[in-house]
Parts: structure tokens; C-alpha cells; sequence
């Protein structure tokens, strides 16, 4: 589905502009919202091609550069960095090969720091696109990787 199919599934209010975005990142197949989406939406939806750029550029769920097919967010908050996290990243960003912000060279993995996932109870947690990860160790982490491989 183009950017343009997916826009038109919406009413053109601006209540929907998070749910358009999301849609529209979800459905490219590099995890990301182009300039000509964006551009698409602020005409549907009245608005200024700014305002609809800096609402990207806000929501750290949302991107402008392509991405892998799986995106990996660690949990870099309070609780999951008194829970070792920093080491976790360490251990992820050699496993995959990558710095964090990169993507592996096959498209497959990106990796990103992320605030709180609402899962502190059970830190040190990771989200892999929608499914969440907690009581991470290293050993865990090789575990579910190998499942996306
Ligand atoms: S601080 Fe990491 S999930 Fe809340």
C-alpha cells in the first residue's frame, strides 16, 4: 500500500495525524516515514509541512532515515541503567556488529536507546518492534536474537 492509500483510510482530521504516521512508517519496508509522505499528510490534514515534520522529529518512535526490519530499543532510563544496561548495549552492539543508531548491512537489525518502556518492574527490558523483553542478560539477549536470524 502507498503512502497515499494509507492516508486516505483516515477521516482528514488532525486527531489522526499520529495514527497516519505510525501507519505509514509501519507499512515501508525500511521502518520510516519519507519527505514526500510527509508532505502528503500535511496537505490531507491542513497543516503546515513544518509542523508535521517537527511531530516526527519529536516522537522518538517515529523516523526519517531507513531502517532494518526489526528495530531493537533498549531501555536506557533510571531503573534499567542501575540494572546494567549500558553493558547490555555493549553486548548487543557486537553481537549485531553495529554502533547504536546503526543498521546491520543486511537491513535486517536497527538499534536504538529508548526512555522508560514501562516495564521497570522487570528491567532490564528491550522492545523488538512490538514485543517487549525483560530480565535481560547477555545470554538472553544472544537467545532472542538468534530467534530473529
Ligand atoms: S527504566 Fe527501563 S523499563 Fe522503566
Amino acid at each position: 500500500m502507498n503512502p497515499q492509500e494509507i492516508i486516505s483510510k483516515h477521516p482528514p482530521t488532525q486527531d489522526n495525524l499520529l495514527n497516519i504516521l505510525h501507519d505509514i512508517q509501519n507499512n515501508h519496508p525500511e521502518n520510516y516515514i519519507t519527505h514526500e509522505a510527509m508532505d502528503l499528510v500535511a496537505r490531507y490534514l491542513n497543516m503546515t509541512k513544518s509542523s508535521v515534520y517537527g511531530v516526527v522529529d519529536y516522537y522518538s518512535m517515529l523516523s526519517v532515515k531507513p531502517r532494518g526490519r526489526y528495530i531493537i530499543r533498549i531501555c536506557v532510563s533510571p531503573v534499567c541503567h542501575l540494572k546494567k544496561a549500558s553493558q547490555l548495549i555493549n553486548h548487543l552492539e557486537k553481537t549485531l556488529g553495529i554502533k547504536s543508531g546503526e543498521t546491520t548491512s543486511d537491513k535486517l537489525f536497527t538499534l536504538e536507546v529508548a526512555e522508560c518502556l514501562g516495564q521497570c518492574q522487570e528491567a532490564p527490558s528491550m522492545m523488538i518492534n512490538d514485543k517487549v523483553y525483560n530480565n535481560l542478560t547477555g545470554e538472553r539477549i544472544q537467545e532472542v536474537i538468534a530467534t530473529y536470524r
